[in-house]
C-alpha cells in the first residue's frame, strides 16, 4: 500500500480515520478466489467479523464470495450488501432466538452449531416457522494453532465446538430433528496462523473423522475448515498478500474429500488486513528521562489489537523526513494499556505529523468503541479520496 500519494488528501481530513485501499482489496479477493479454484467445488466465505464496511462488502459480493457471520447484525449487513443468503453461514456459541429466526427466514446456507441445546433450539424455531434449517456441526479438533493464546480456538480448553468423541452423537441428534437437515462439519482452529503445519494437521484430523463418518454410514455434504490464515504484520509493504497458493495447496494435498463434497473456507484477516491503515495525527511529543512519547489522537478505542492481544503493527511517520529516533507511540486514553508500540524507530516526529498504523484493515474499525465518549473513526476508501 503506497500512502505517500495520498498524503495531501490525508492532511485535509479530520483524524483519526481508517483508509482502505479498495484496489488492493479487490486484487486480494481475486487472488484468493483464483488459488481456491484449484480445489474443485470449493467456496471462500469472507469472515465479516474482520471488516463489515458496506463498501468493502460490495467488493465481496462482486467477487462472488460467500460470507461467514457471527451475529444477526452481520447477516443483515450481508443481505443489505446483496450477498446471496445461500452463501451465508452463521456461527457462534450463543446465537439468540431473534438471530436464528433471521437466518431461517432468509434461508441461509447453514448454521454452524456448537452444542446439543443449540441444535434443539434451532429445530424448535424452524418448526415454529414451518421451515427447515441446514446445520453443520462445529467440531473442536484439539489442534494447537501455535498462535497467540487469545486467538486460538481449536483446543479442548476453548469454549468452541463439540468434542470429537461426541461428533457422531451430535450428528445423529441433528438427523433425528424433524426440521433440520445435516449439512456437514465445521472447524476453526485459530487466527493469525503462519505455520502451515497446523492446517496440515487439521486436514489429517478431518480425514480420520471422515473415516468414522463412513463407518457410521453418515453422508456429509460439506467440510468447512474455517479461517485463520495469517499475514505479515512486520513487512506489510513487501507482503501485501498472504501466500494463498501455498495455503490452498496444503488442503488440496492433505485433505481427502469425498465425491461431491463442498469445501468451505472462512477467511477474514488474510483478505482485508493489509488493505487498511489507521491514520492518526501527533498531538505532541513528550520527553521523559530517556523516553520519547509520540502521543497521537488515535487510541485503543480506534484500534484495540495491540492492547487486547499484544499485537504488533508496523507504524510509519508519513509526514516526517528527519533522522530516525526512538519513540513509544501512545494514545490519549486514560489507561496505561493505550500503547500502539514501544521503542520503535520513526523519522523525527513533530506535533501535527501524520502517523500511519499499517495492516489495520482486519479487526480494526469493527472493534472500535466510544470509551471516554470518543467518536468512532471515519472510514474512507480509495474512491472517496479521488
Ligand atoms: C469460526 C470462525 N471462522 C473464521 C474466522 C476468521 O478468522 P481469520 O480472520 O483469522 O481468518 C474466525 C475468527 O475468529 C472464526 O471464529
Amino acid at each position: 500500500m503506497d500512502l505517500t500519494t495520498y498524503r495531501d488528501k490525508f492532511e485535509q481530513l479530520e483524524t483519526p480515520f481508517y483508509y482502505y485501499d479498495t484496489q488492493l482489496f479487490k486484487q486480494t479477493l481475486e487472488e484468493a478466489n483464483r488459488c481456491a479454484a484449484e480445489i474443485p467445488s470449493s467456496m471462500v466465505h469472507f469472515a465479516i467479523k474482520a471488516n463489515a464496511n458496506s463498501t468493502l462488502l460490495q467488493y465481496v459480493k462482486n467477487a462472488g464470495m460467500g460470507a461467514d457471520c457471527v451475529s444477526g447484525g452481520e447477516i443483515q449487513r450481508c443481505i443489505d450488501a446483496g450477498i446471496p443468503a445461500n452463501k451465508i453461514m452463521f456461527a457462534g456459541v450463543g446465537k439468540t432466538d431473534k438471530e436464528i429466526r433471521l437466518g431461517i427466514e432468509n434461508d441461509i446456507l447453514c448454521f454452524n452449531v456448537e452444542s446439543l441445546p443449540e441444535i434443539d433450539i434451532i429445530n424448535d424455531l424452524a418448526k415454529e416457522m414451518h421451515k427447515k434449517a441446514r446445520v453443520a456441526v462445529r467440531i473442536n479438533p484439539n489442534i494447537d494453532a501455535h498462535t497467540h493464546k487469545f486467538i486460538t480456538t481449536g483446543l479442548e480448553e476453548n469454549k468452541f465446538g463439540i468434542s470429537m468423541e461426541d461428533m457422531i452423537a451430535a450428528i445423529h441428534h441433528v438427523q433425528q430433528a424433524d426440521c433440520l437437515e445435516y449439512y456437514g462439519l465445521h472447524f476453526h482452529i485459530g487466527s493469525q496462523i503462519l505455520n502451515f503445519n497446523s492446517f496440515k494437521m487439521l486436514s489429517c484430523c478431518i480425514n480420520k473423522l471422515q473415516k468414522k463418518l463412513d463407518a457410521a454410514g453418515i453422508k456429509t455434504m460439506s467440510i468447512n475448515v474455517g479461517g485463520g490464515l495469517g499475514i505479515d504484520y512486520d513487512h506489510p509493504q513487501e507482503h501485501d498478500m498472504p501466500d494463498f497458493k501455498a495455503y490452498f495447496d496444503t488442503f488440496k494435498r492433505h485433505l481427502e474429500l469425498r465425491p461431491g463434497q463442498t469445501l468451505h473456507f472462512e477467511l477474514g484477516r488474510a483478505l482485508c488486513a493489509q488493505c487498511g491503515a489507521l491514520i492518526t495525527r501527533t498531538v505532541l511529543v513528550k520527553k521523559s528521562g530517556t523516553k520519547q512519547f509520540a502521543i497521537v489522537d488515535a487510541g485503543f478505542t480506534d484500534l484495540i489489537r495491540p492492547a487486547l492481544y499484544q499485537a504488533h503493527h508496523k507504524i510509519i511517520n508519513l509526514s516526517g523526513t528527519g533522522k530516525r529516533q526512538k519513540y513509544d507511540v501512545v494514545g490519549p486514553i486514560c489507561e496505561s494499556s493505550d500503547v500502539f508500540d514501544k521503542d520503535i524507530h520513526l523519522s523525527t516526529v513533530q506535533r501535527g505529523d501524520l502517523i500511519v498504523i499499517l495492516s489495520a484493515g482486519a479487526y480494526g474499525f469493527v472493534m472500535a468503541s466510544q470509551y471516554n465518549c470518543r467518536h468512532l473513526p471515519e472510514e474512507y476508501g480509495t474512491e472517496n479520496l479521488k
